[in-house]
């Protein structure tokens, strides 16, 4: 058990006195015949007082003039960067085992977690380089010499979500410091106490002020720093409901830039030429990996009646295949689940499309025990169940049968949301057709393959209420900063 009371304001490590949140783990444990609920640490419930010193540091910190990281060299502030980079490898064990602990994720899908998130770290570097490179150029034009400088915008609120409570967050909170902002972290909900091994990295490696983690309940903590309006740009990788709870706080809207990444219902349409064994095997990763608790899972497929029975013959016997386990358990996939209330809300979801007429038509589809609970698989799913448009992040599986490919297209269309689609199909006319109905309304559209955020180079971003702004590694230097033009008059 970790009782953390440290957090890190100013680059002093900070040792809080007052009340603590528990963090239960996903894991039960049998004690005297009957299953407990893991408590595996707490950590510190500040106030806004605290939350509002981190501003205080962030915005001193950025403060020309007085601060030194918006106006440091490229060089010295990769170097700042690669050392930090360089400590928290050291933390590889120590972060891996409590990605499984308190999120459930599994040893392998942990240590992908870590790794790719130093990865990420290494290429937003090698981008800073040649953005910067850029920007040096000197330009003529109608009588000016002109520079264009890429500067940063000021201080930055960053927040993760617990599904990928290391990678997710560092996607915002990495270039945001790369290009001079400074910050101010609070860790997501769940996958919280990971963070911990790594705020000496912080403060080791970064200037005062430069960085400010912080702890406790939302609205009370960065709430109140909405409220200032002295947050420049709001990182937010979550709900809608959560980003706009916050966005509103803020006084002068037009003074805040967001970058959002939000809920998602991303389809799979499995077209009546597509091969089915590759549409299986994808669409079992792509809406069953980690459970199915990703903004990129695919939430519902769509499934041409011609293929409908092989196809749900080879998705079930795969399903078979996955094993439910411990994270830590050699070759499991199924795992407890870190959301409280989340089996019930599943159960629910179920219960309303078993109402309006679907079964749950895999075998032990949709048993569960304390926190885990077994895929259920439900068909035929249609436009009156709440699964057809509520985004379940959790492994039910809702399957809607098609005769015309227009019924696909016009889900798509009509949904709230925009960030991906996955077509399975083998005559490239008719995908192409798909193409265009899609490519002015989603992020990103996958052809024979999963929905998935990576390479983490490819540009990552949605539409409606799946996103605000694009992240990856390029887009996400350019979205932490702006262009300054200076220009001079030939004379
Ligand atoms: O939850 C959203 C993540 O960005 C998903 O990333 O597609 O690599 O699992 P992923």
């Amino acid at each position: 058990t970790i009782e953390q009371r440290e957090y890190l304001i100013n680059g002093e490590m900070k040792t809080w006195a007052g009340s603590l949140n528990p963090v239960l783990s996903p894991v039960f444990i049998k004690e005297n015949g009957s299953y407990k609920q893991k408590i595996i640490g707490s950590t510190p419930l500040l106030t806004s007082t605290e939350a509002l010193e981190a501003l205080d540091a962030a915005v001193k910190a950025y403060d020309l003039g007085q601060g030194l990281w918006p106006t440091m060299s490229v060089t010295e502030r990769i170097e700042h960067v690669e050392k930090f980079l360089a400590a928290m490898r050291e933390q590889r064990t120590a972060v891996v085992k409590l990605l499984m602990w308190e999120i459930g994720k599994t040893l392998k899908d942990s240590e992908k977690e870590f790794d790719r998130t130093c990865d990420y770290i290494v290429d937003t570097i090698k981008a800073y380089k040649d953005l910067d490179r850029n920007s040096a150029k000197l330009i003529e034009e109608q009588g000016f010499m002109a520079q264009i400088r890429r500067v940063p915008l000021g201080v930055s609120l960053c927040m993760g979500p617990y599904n990928y409570p290391l990678n997710e967050t560092f996607t915002t909170l990495i270039p945001a410091l790369i290009m001079g902002n400074t910050v101010v972290f609070k860790p997501a909900k769940f996958g919280v106490l990971l963070i911990r091994p790594l705020i000496e990295a912080f403060r080791d490696n970064f200037p005062p002020g430069v960085i400010n983690i912080i702890y406790g309940r939302g609205r009370e903590t960065v709430g109140a720093l909405m409220e200032t309006g002295k947050i420049d740009v709001f990182a937010f990788i979550g709900t809608n409901k959560g980003a706009n709870d916050l966005k509103r706080l803020h006084p002068k809207p037009h003074r805040l830039k967001s970058i959002l990444g939000l809920d998602a219902k991303n389809p799979a349409i499995v077209l009546h030429d597509a091969d089915i064994d590759n549409a299986v095997s994808e669409c079992i990763t792509g809406s069953l990996s980690f459970n199915g608790q990703r903004c990129t899972a695919l939430k519902i497929l769509f499934v041409h009646r011609s293929i409908l029975d092989s196809f749900l013959e080879k998705f079930n016997a795969a399903i078979k295949k996955l094993k439910p386990g411990m994270p830590w358990d050699n070759g499991a996939s199924l795992t407890p689940l870190p959301e409280p209330g989340k089996v019930e809300y599943l159960r629910e979801l179920v219960e309303d499309a078993k109402k309006h007429g679907a079964t749950v038509i895999n075998e032990n589809g949709g048993e569960s025990m304390n926190s885990f609970f077994y895929p259920a698989v439900v068909y035929p799913v249609n436009s009156k169940m709440r699964l057809y448009s509520e985004e379940q992040f959790g492994p039910v599986v809702p399957i809607v049968p098609f005769d015309d490919d227009d019924e696909a297209i016009d889900y798509v269309i009509n949904s709230n949301y925009g960030q991906q689609v996955s077509i399975f199909g083998t005559d490239s006319r008719n995908i192409a057709k798909f193409i265009d109905a899609f490519v002015n309304q989603l992020g990103r559209i996958n052809i024979n393959a999963q929905s998935q955020r990576g390479p983490d180079t490819f540009p990552f971003n949605g539409r409606k209420d799946s996103a605000e702004g694009t992240l990856s590694i390029a887009d996400a230097l350019r979205v932490f900063s702006m262009r300054t033009l200076v220009a001079t008059k030939n004379t």
